[in-house]
């Protein structure tokens, strides 16, 4: 099958058949870019030394040039030709986590092009798991960078579907795989510091890795976003990601709490994610998903990206998604929905605030109410509210024609004679 757009680039969608793997490796040698499937999320590869194919990978994904790539190996061998120096520790995480979801960052060699560093004198290097990324990058015959295949800043696509809603056009074929098994983008743990670090969570858990290795630390940018002027470590981490169209309202607490938080928060336009055993409690299903159980973070991960995205083609205004427990599990899917959320939740456990605003026409009531709803809190506006109960409500009108003669006109309220009558007499208020 092939896809063509209007630059008329077409792009091929390659079976997972051997032909289509020999295919995409023949495509990579001549310096082609091809989307892959690896058991985390469907990967943008190229050969990672030749600097061409890895300018190629930064436009067809409009992605910033100083954010690195990961170069992706299928044999240990490879690994030795691409840093400088190999710690200890890396022999004893790759006999332990590859192939697999793990990414360790290492200083580099003189053969990774700068291009592929985005300037760093270190490099990100994982052995994928998934049987086809290991046979592309023996087919290609040279280690494949891929950063994940969304365009910059979209959620990573899980399925050779959403790899071509993006990249139609854009590249010349994607393999297909199917659904990854994972489904966010593996762990990155940083292994040039004195004490391990991860950069980014994944379904190598920090646990995990502390029992290989005893000390490992998780930066904190990972769970509370980057303050302003913080040095950041992994570039990718500062900018917006896995965000869909809408904003989203993370909303943080015990599963029940949550849900009727939902319920309660819930406007006719919002897009809701909720946990599977709440599912059949949910009235209206219009715009709405779940997530899988509240315990099954697996499932929750698979779930996850392919689920942002059906919003996007959906007009909900936000949606609103019960986050799941934060514990070692859950790490990197708690991580991808509070980047998503921009590292904003609603706290559900606390009791709800009322918050009053008022002031002058201009004084900025409707730009604060836009921010506090993007944040997930409920906005009633009594001036609209207002307006609409004297436009809809006849029984209303006429009670305010019998109280108040001459604030109604032809049937109408004018609004300006009645508050002339209400604002200077308490007794009338009070009516
Ligand atoms: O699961 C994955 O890792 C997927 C699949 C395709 O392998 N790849 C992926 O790549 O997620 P990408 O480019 O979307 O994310 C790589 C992250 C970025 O946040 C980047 O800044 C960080 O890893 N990174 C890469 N090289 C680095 C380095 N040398 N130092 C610090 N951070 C690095
Ligand atoms: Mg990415």
């Amino acid at each position: 099958m092939t896809f063509t757009t209007a630059e008329n680039m077409t792009t091929e969608l390659l079976s997972g058949q051997p032909d289509g793997v020999l295919r995409a490796g023949e495509l990579l040698r001549l310096g082609q870019v091809v989307a892959i499937p690896t058991e985390t999320v469907y990967g943008l590869a190229a050969n990672a030394l030749d600097k061409t194919a890895v300018l190629r990978i930064f436009q067809a994904k409009g992605r910033p040039q100083d954010n690195p790539l990961i170069i992706h190996i299928a044999a240990f061998d490879q690994l030795k030709t691409l840093c400088l120096e190999i710690p200890p520790a890396v022999d004893l995480l790759a006999r332990q986590f590859w192939p697999g979801p793990l990414t360790m960052i290492l200083k580099k060699s003189s053969i990774v092009p700068a291009c592929t560093s985005a300037g760093l004198d270190t490099v990100g290097i994982r052995m994928p798991a998934h049987p086809l990324a290991r046979a592309v990058i023996q087919a290609a015959g040279v280690p494949l960078a891929a950063p994940s295949a969304n365009l910059s800043g979209k959620p990573s696509p899980t399925n050779a579907q959403d790899v071509l809603e993006d990249m139609a056009g854009r590249i010349p074929a994607i393999l297909d795989g199917g659904p990854c098994g994972v489904g966010v983008e593996s762990t990155v743990l940083d292994l040039t510091g004195s004490v391990p670090r991860i950069l980014r969570p994944g379904a190598v858990t920090q646990e995990m890795i502390a029992q290989a290795l005893g000390a490992v630390l998780t930066d904190q940018s990972v769970l509370r976003g980057l303050a302003p002027g913080e040095p950041v470590l992994a570039p990718g981490m500062k900018y917006r990601h896995y965000a869909p169209k809408a904003p989203v309202v993370l909303l943080d607490g015990p599963p029940e709490t949550t849900f009727q938080a939902l319920l309660a928060q819930r406007l006719p336009e919002d897009g809701v994610v909720c946990f599977e055993e709440f599912w059949a409690k949910l009235e209206d299903r219009n715009c709405a998903c779940s997530l899988g159980t509240s315990w099954d973070y697996a499932g929750q991960a698979r779930r996850l990206f392919s689920l942002l995205r059906q919003f996007d083609r959906t007009e909900v205004r936000r949606i609103l998604i019960q986050c799941p427990r934060s514990c070692g599990k859950s790490a990197g899917i708690v991580n991808r929905l509070r980047k998503a959320a921009g590292f904003s939740s609603l706290d559900c456990r606390r009791g709800r605030r009322v918050l009053g605003l008022t002031g002058r026409s201009g004084s900025g009531k409707s730009l604060l109410s836009k921010r506090l709803e993007q944040q997930g809190a409920l906005v009633l506006d009594a001036d609209a509210i207002y307006a609409q109960l004297l436009q809809g409500d006849p029984d209303m009108i006429a009670a305010i024609a019998r109280r108040f003669p001459g604030a109604t006109n032809q049937g109408q309220v004018d609004r300006k004679a009645l508050a002339a009558v209400i604002f200077p007499d308490e007794t009338a208020r009070l009516d």
